[in-house]
């Protein structure tokens, strides 16, 4: 037999009844408490007769069943809609955050759900950047490792073609051959220091040394590379026994950087390679009278591979990993590298150190 539409609105209802006192079961305890107080409050204040004293409690507990409804129906609503806005987060259906609403009651839970999606938002902002970076970070590394292999692939071809036997081509082939391979190894070992130190594991160890003594180490090593272009390199040194605070070998590698920077960048002049003394740091500074660098060049030349003129960089074993793994370093010291340029007349670096 087919159930008749009043009994189906009876039971639509009843369930609805229940449903929504189910979602009030949490608050059966204390309203249950109160009403009792109440019906005992009342037949004492009052003497009511037995029969008027189930009567109260009839009404009493119809009254109860009554609050419980309206706090079901209350809590269901509002656990309904942070579902639905939770599920409209997760399947990214909304734009901004205006965009969600939970009322003037929950106003401070509809903040923190506000906060919740601005920082996922920039959290996905931020990782699809990294995936742009390490996308584009990976194609740079293919490139510049593809150049050298293919130059020495072409050399070594050539002279099993018959150029060995060419007494006027075999020797400078070879030694071109030979220099991609170093510039291969220079590549490789700037990689591996680039993701070392972006991956935060570049141990430091920090003490106090000599600057004069370290800058002086340096600047005889790279006199033979200054005079083969016919560059002075010269120092501008400290008291005697002037002391900066840093990881020596890691700032080795920083002037070394540099100074190399100013050698190869620099057709005529000079390399001046100081430190200038200051309250409570000293700034080491690589001056040069050099290409220099165009102001559009200026804020892009530490990042990595970024190169200003990339065949004559590439044509000296430049990798332009250089500027980048310097960056790094000096804010390891909590440091920062800081350049002053004129095209076409010097290019000035230079960063602090506690002393
Ligand atoms: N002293 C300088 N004068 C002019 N240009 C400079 C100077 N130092 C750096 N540059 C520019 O900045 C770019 C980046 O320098 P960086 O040291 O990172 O790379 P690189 O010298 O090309 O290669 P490497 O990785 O071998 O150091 C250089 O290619 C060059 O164009
Ligand atoms: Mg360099």
């Amino acid at each position: 037999m087919k159930p008749s539409k009043g009994w189906g609105i009876v039971s639509k209802t009843l369930n609805r009844i229940k449903e929504n006192l189910f979602f009030a079961r949490g608050y059966i305890f204390p309203i249950i408490l109160v009403n009792l107080l109440f019906v005992f409050i009342v037949s004492l204040s009052i003497n009511v007769s037995q029969k008027s004293f189930i009567w109260i409690s009839f009404v009493t507990l119809l009254a109860a069943i009554a609050e419980l409804y309206f706090v079901g129906k209350n809590r269901k609503g509002e656990l309904d809609t942070i579902k639905r806005i939770i599920g409209s987060i997760r399947y990214s259906s909304y734009k901004s955050a205006e965009e969600i609403k939970l009322g003037k009651l929950l106003g401070e839970l509809e903040d923190e759900i506000k906060a919740m999606f601005l920082k996922t938002q920039s959290d996905i902002a931020n990782l699809k950047k990294l995936e742009h970076i390490r996308t584009e970070f990976l194609g740079n590394v293919s490139h510049e490792l593809r150049t050298p292999i293919f130059a020495i692939q072409g050399y070594l071809e050539t002279l099993l073609d018959g150029a060995l036997e060419d007494e006027n081509v075999n020797r400078t082939f070879l030694q071109k051959a030979n220099q991609h391979t170093i510039n291969l190894n220079n590549l490789l070992n700037d990689l591996i220091d680039i993701s070392m130190i972006e991956a935060g594991q570049m141990k430091m160890s920090f003490r106090y040394f000599n600057v004069n003594e370290f800058l002086e180490t340096i600047i005889s090593e790279m006199k033979p590379h200054a005079q083969k272009k016919g560059i002075e390199l010269m120092l501008k040194q400290q008291a005697q026994n002037f002391q900066v605070y840093g990881d020596k070998d890691k700032l080795r590698q920083v002037m070394v950087n540099l100074i190399m920077n100013a050698i190869k960048y620099t057709e005529q002049g000079f390399v001046e390679i100081g430190v200038v003394d200051g309250t409570k740091s000293a700034a080491i500074y690589v001056r040069d009278t050099g290409i220099g660098i165009s102001e559009n060049d200026l804020g892009r030349i530490f990042e990595r591979f970024y190169r200003v003129d990339k065949d004559r960089s590439r044509a000296m074993g430049g990798t332009g990993l250089g500027l980048a793994i310097v960056k790094h370093i000096l804010e390891a010291h909590n440091s920062k590298i800081e350049v002053k340029s004129e095209f076409g007349k010097g290019s000035e670096f230079s960063f602090y150190l506690k002393k």
